[in-house]
């Protein structure tokens, strides 16, 4: 099991003792809610839902959300609970359909709904918490449905982008960078975005945080790729390599492949063959761990980090821009 902030303590460092211990009381009442919310009619599928909810999980979004409310003056106000459960059960539904396209086995250190139950009751429980997610939205109101749903189809738009070829002439970085803002900088933008507005922020400070989290989201899951190969399965929850068994390509991969060097002639041979045999597999991943390209996926990270947290000078100093600034720091040079 992945930690959760149930157990106590947050995704990520917040530097001021008050605002952490503000945000950890407020993420309990996100825990409560959103084990209400998953509950079904039928315990099967109340069961099917709960499952990677119980299993874990770093619940960065719904942190998103309450920190970035207490830029404004009412972070307190209820539905800001509610838009931090809307993001999270969106991400978790996402989870499950994500895991059924790259057949993952391993999710939040607990079987997979695919692997544990089969590819139908994945797909189906996913489906549902996005449908217990739009219920909750529609008490946020008209305008946060149709946020929503833009969010929406921009993660879906950027996992069904993934799996197609960059067009003719297209750079593949700039295909991957597009893929990416798409299935993972949409729903972090949001956070950031609902946070501000049901915070009460004025309407400057929402625009410039919905960059911000675009901008984080996509370092986020840039890091996450880069943790895929670099990490072991006790550390992430998942099982390491995924993506280079599943030919889903990542910032590292993409920049060790633009390699002209000689000396990559072998694992440029690797990454074009079939990567589901476990002897190639093991190889490749072991030369893309000691390739530069590693740390020249690490630095490009650092650098988008730099440009969110240009963003918000909008804000007053103090702890709460401190916290969003420390969260892009976190997010660009995570290992966990
Ligand atoms: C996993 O997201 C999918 C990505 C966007 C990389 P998280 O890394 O936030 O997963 P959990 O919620 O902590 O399990
Ligand atoms: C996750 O993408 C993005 C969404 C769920 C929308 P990945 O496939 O890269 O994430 P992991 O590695 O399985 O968590
Ligand atoms: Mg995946
Ligand atoms: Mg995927």
């Amino acid at each position: 099991m992945t930690d959760t902030p149930a157990a106590g303590g947050l995704a990520l460092p917040v530097p001021d003792a008050a605002l952490a211990d503000r945000l950890e009381r407020r993420m309990q009442r996100v825990e409560e809610a959103l084990a209400g919310h998953v509950v079904s009619r039928t315990r099967y599928v109340t069961e099917a839902a709960s499952h990677l909810l119980a299993a874990g999980g770093k619940r960065f979004r719904p942190l998103l959300v309450l920190l970035a409310a207490e830029v404004g003056p009412h972070p307190d106000d209820p539905e800001v609970i509610d838009a931090a459960c809307v993001v999270e059960l969106t991400h978790v539904g996402s989870l499950y359909h994500d895991d059924v396209m790259d057949e993952a086995e391993l999710r939040r250190g607990a079987d997979s709904a695919n692997a544990r139950w089969d590819n139908h009751v994945a797909i189906l429980t996913g489906d549902f918490l996005f449908a217990k997610s739009s219920e909750l939205t529609a008490q946020l109101g008209p305008e946060a449905v149709r946020i929503q749903a833009e969010t929406f189809a921009r993660l879906v738009e950027g996992q069904i982008l993934e799996t197609v070829p960059p067009a003719e002439g297209e750079d593949p970085l700039a295909h991957h960078l597009d893929v990416v803002a798409g299935k993972t900088g949409s729903l972090i933008a949001t956070s950031a975005r609902y946070g501000a507005r049901f915070g009460g922020a004025s309407r400057e400070v929402e625009e410039a945080l919905t960059a911000y989290g675009e901008i984080v989201g996509t370092a986020f899951q840039l890091s996450d790729d880069i943790l895929d190969i670099a990490s072991d399965t006790d550390e992430s929850g998942k099982t390491p390599g995924t993506d280079l068994r599943e030919g889903v390509p990542t910032l590292p991969v993409l920049m060790a492949r633009a390699s002209t060097d000689p000396a990559d002639a072998r694992l440029r041979e690797l990454l074009d063959s079939d990567l589901t045999d476990d002897e190639r597999h093991a190889e490749a991943l072991a030369l893309l761990r000691s390739h530069p390209a590693m740390t020249q996926a690490r630095d490009y990270v650092v650098g988008r980090a730099r440009e969110a947290k240009r963003l918000l000078t909008v804000l007053p100093e103090g702890p709460v821009r401190t916290a969003l600034e420390s969260f892009a720091d976190v997010v660009a040079t995570r290992t966990t």
